[in-house]
C-alpha cells in the first residue's frame, strides 16, 4: 500500500501516526534517497512522542539522543549512511541501540536491517519526478499487528 505525500505536512502527519503507535524498545528503519523526507518523517515521530530537542539531520554526529517527554519514551535518531552498517561504532560512542525506554529510528536503515532483531517497521520513501513523496510501510514481526496508516 503506497501513501502519497504531496506536501511536507503530509510526511509530518505520517510520522505522527507512526509515533502514536511506537512503544519503548521499538525500531523504525527509514529508506529512500537524499531529500526523500526521512528527516521530516522523524520530526513527525518526535512531535507525537513529545521528546526534547529539535530534530535535525544527524549526518555529522551519527546519532542524536532526544530525552523523553510526557510519554516517557525517548528517541534515538541515527543516520546509518556514514556508519556503513557498522552499528558497533554506535555502541563504541556510548549510544544505546537496544534501549528499553527509547524508540530507535534509523535513516538509511537498509544498511543495518540485518543488525537488529526481527521486529521493526520499515518505511520506504521515494520522491517521484513530480516531486510528490510516496511512502510504503513494511511492518515486520510484532509490527504486523499494529494499526498503521494505509
Ligand atoms: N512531501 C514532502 N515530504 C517531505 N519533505 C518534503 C516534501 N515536499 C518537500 N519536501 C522537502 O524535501 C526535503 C526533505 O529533506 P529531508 O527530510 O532532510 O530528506 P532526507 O532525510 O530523506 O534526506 C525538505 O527540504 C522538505 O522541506
Ligand atoms: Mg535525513
Amino acid at each position: 500500500m503506497k501513501l502519497e505525500l504531496p506536501r511536507q505536512d503530509d510526511t509530518i502527519a505520517l510520522g505522527r501516526a507512526i509515533g502514536e503507535q511506537v512503544r519503548a524498545g521499538d525500531l523504525v528503519l527509514l529508506t529512500g534517497p537524499l531529500g526523500a523526507g526521512k528527516t521530516v518523517l522523524v520530526k513527525g515521530i518526535a512531535a507525537a512522542l513529545e521528546v526534547h530537542g529539535r530534530v535535525s539531520s544527524p549526518t555529522f554526529v551519527l546519532a542524536r539522543v532526544h530525552e523523553p517527554g510526557p510519554r516517557g519514551i525517548g528517541l534515538v535518531h541515527i543516520d546509518a549512511y556514514r556508519l556503513g552498517g557498522d552499528v558497533d561504532q554506535l555502541e563504541d560512542l556510548g549510544i544505546d541501540t537496544a534501549s528499553d525506554d527509547s524508540v530507535v529510528v534509523v535513516e538509511w536503515g537498509e544498511f543495518v536491517a540485518d543488525r537488529f532483531g526481527p521486529d521493526y517497521l520499515l518505511v520506504r520513501l521515494e520522491r517521484r519526478p513530480d516531486d510528490v513523496r510516496v511512502a510504503e510501510l513494511e511492518p515486520h514481526g510484532a509490527w504486523v499487528d499494529r494499526p498503521l496508516p494505509g
